[in-house]
């Protein structure tokens, strides 16, 4: 790949351990995907921030890089959330890790915002046709499909090479001849909230990392395309995909010939019922209008189990009003983290989840069996005694 003057001399070491590192881990990239250069991005969403995923390994490699990321850039959920967390019932050693992380990443510059969802949060972070480097895997769905923008599946530490560089490896989602959809999925069935969650969770285990193009029967909302790509960037590697009449790329394209059609019953057989000990909303984390809803749909009454609603930091201090509507239940709002990269969801034994993602997640990464319902079910089974 080619390297500019500048650039060869950050690979040279000129400026040090951290942005030769850097730029050698964006090479190498670039190389193994024929990139043919750098391009600057206009930001960066870094995971591997949970103490729970990265340990002491990761921690230590943070710690040790010295510089200061040059775009934009905010963290992935972390392992609590980094106020309320003797709530959530962490451990004190967990947590002097945790903070410890923390610390490391705001030495280099990096915003202390642990979101999936810094879309909702920031409006300089990313728009349609930006090239960035984010690393979860929600929200690259959410930039790619949603937005526009482009970027591909970053690792935690490709994307904080990024942002130390400012400039990313020209190849993958950042070309338009990947961003082309190869396969229609045609859905038979009127969908509404989590049924966008069910649908991706289905969908994302055909697709592998193929890019498809829906043809649905009702028109999602931001917050439903949000779940199905999240969803589907869980069962499978789906990191773009496009939706006729509603994502921004969509119309560029032929409708592809190989089809696949996906009926309601599929959709009602990933939901089912049973006896949960924690209730969890928030994957990826809530937005407003989410947090909004089940405001309304927890108005009056009190939960008689643990309910968690993860968002996002920025969005709770914004709507301490809201949140307020929502505690008076009992149930509890957390931030800067989420019911899979935390360790404080394992002590439960069965989970009840809106989200196709966390339905995907939860056994694997918390050891914790889960159920996939409706938002309003999983509310009732929530006041439920
Ligand atoms: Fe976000 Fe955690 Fe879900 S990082 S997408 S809330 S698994």
């Amino acid at each position: 790949m080619y390297l500019t003057q500048e650039e060869e001399k950050l690979f040279n070491g000129e400026r040090g351990a951290t942005y030769q590192k850097a730029i050698e881990i964006l090479a190498a990239l670039g190389d193994i995907y024929g990139a043919d250069r750098l391009i600057p991005i206009k930001s960066a969403q870094i995971a591997g921030v949970s103490y729970k995923t990265i340990g002491d390994a990761g921690l230590e490699w943070i710690s040790d890089l010295k510089g200061k990321v040059v775009v934009p850039s905010i963290l992935n959920p972390a392992g609590m959330d980094l106020e309320c967390w003797h709530e959530m019932g962490i451990s004190e050693d967990f947590a002097q890790k945790q903070e410890k992380i923390i610390k490391a990443y705001e030495a280099l510059g990096v915003r202390i915002e642990c979101s999936c969802t810094p879309y909702n949060i920031f409006d300089n972070l990313v728009g349609f046709g930006d090239h960035v480097a984010w690393s979860e895997s929600s929200a690259i769905s959410y930039a790619n499909s949603v937005i526009g923008a482009r970027t591909n599946r970053e690792g935690g530490p490709s994307a904080l090479a990024a942002a130390l560089i400012g400039k990313t490896a020209n190849y993958g989602f950042h070309l338009d001849e990947n961003r082309k959809p190869v396969i229609s999925i045609i859905v038979e069935a009127e969908l509404h909230d989590s049924d966008y969650g069910a649908l991706g969770y289905i969908v994302g285990e055909m697709m592998g990392d193929k890019v498809p193009l829906f043809k649905l029967k009702s028109k999602p909302s931001k917050d439903e395309l949000k779940s199905l790509g999240a969803a589907m960037a869980a069962s499978g590697a789906v990191a773009l995909y496009h939706v006729s009449g509603v994502t921004p790329e969509a119309g560029k394209y032929e409708t592809p010939k190989d089809k696949i059609t996906i009926e309601e019953r599929q959709i009602k057989e990933v939901y089912s019922s049973g006896k949960p000990d924690l209730i969890a909303f928030g994957c990826p984390h809530s937005s407003v209008s989410e947090l909004e809803r089940l405001a309304q749909l927890l108005n009056g009454k009190k939960v008689k189990k643990e309910v968690w609603i993860c968002t996002s930091r920025a969005i709770k201090n914004k709507h301490p009003e809201l949140i307020k509507r929502i505690e008076k239940s009992g149930a509890k709002v957390f931030c800067d983290t989420c019911m899979v990269v935390s360790p404080a969801s394992e002590r439960f034994t069965c989970m009840m989840v809106n989200s196709g993602k966390a339905h995907k997640y939860v056994p694997n990464l918390c050891g914790v069996k889960s159920i996939m319902a409706t938002t309003e079910e999983c509310v009732e089974a929530a006041v439920r005694d």
